[in-house]
């Protein structure tokens, strides 16, 4: 079976919202997970895997409180499991759980620069829920693309805090 060669790398421009800049995915930054109970979440997370929680957020803004665990360590730093909790049934988690249930809500991917990364995404045609970045968990800039765009998956762009 032949397979129609791979296109090359893209080269980069050294313009804004330069085509490689979207593929700049360091990793996987967290798995969004959202759940009814988060103690009942953490506790789980805690007593099988051994995580700590590093951090415990409220998002108002986002109608969500959340936790965050370390996975461990990977070529770019930490990855995480983030776990969500709705603050209230009409809210974007509330209606996820209302409409499917507990489960995997988003994934999260670290990227170096993320303006640039959401403007090159922007102009491969995906739709961006957030059209420029806010403040996410633990101090990072954060953006979602749209699910519709993505197979069905809330893709979420992290860059973390200047460290
Ligand atoms: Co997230």
């Amino acid at each position: 079976m032949i397979f129609p060669a791979a296109p090359g790398p893209a080269r980069a421009t050294g313009r804004p919202g330069d085509r490689r800049e979207a593929a700049v995915l360091q990793q996987i930054d967290h798995v969004g997970i959202a759940c009814y109970d988060l103690e009942a979440a953490i506790a789980r997370y805690e007593s099988l895997f051994d995580l700590t929680v590093a951090s415990r957020e409220l998002h108002e803004d986002q109608g969500v409180r959340e936790a965050m665990l370390r996975v461990g360590e990977g070529p770019a730093g930490a990855s995480w499991i983030q776990l969500l909790e709705p603050i209230g049934p009409d809210t974007p988690v509330g209606k996820f759980l209302a409409r499917r249930g507990e489960g995997i809500h988003h994934v999260g991917y670290r990227v170096t620069n993320i303006t640039a990364a959401l403007e090159a995404i922007g102009a491969r045609g995906v739709r961006l829920l957030d059209q420029r970045p806010r403040h996410g968990s633990m101090g990072a800039s954060i953006a979602f693309l749209h699910p519709a765009d993505m197979g069905r998956v809330l893709t979420e762009l992290v860059e973390p805090p200047e460290t």
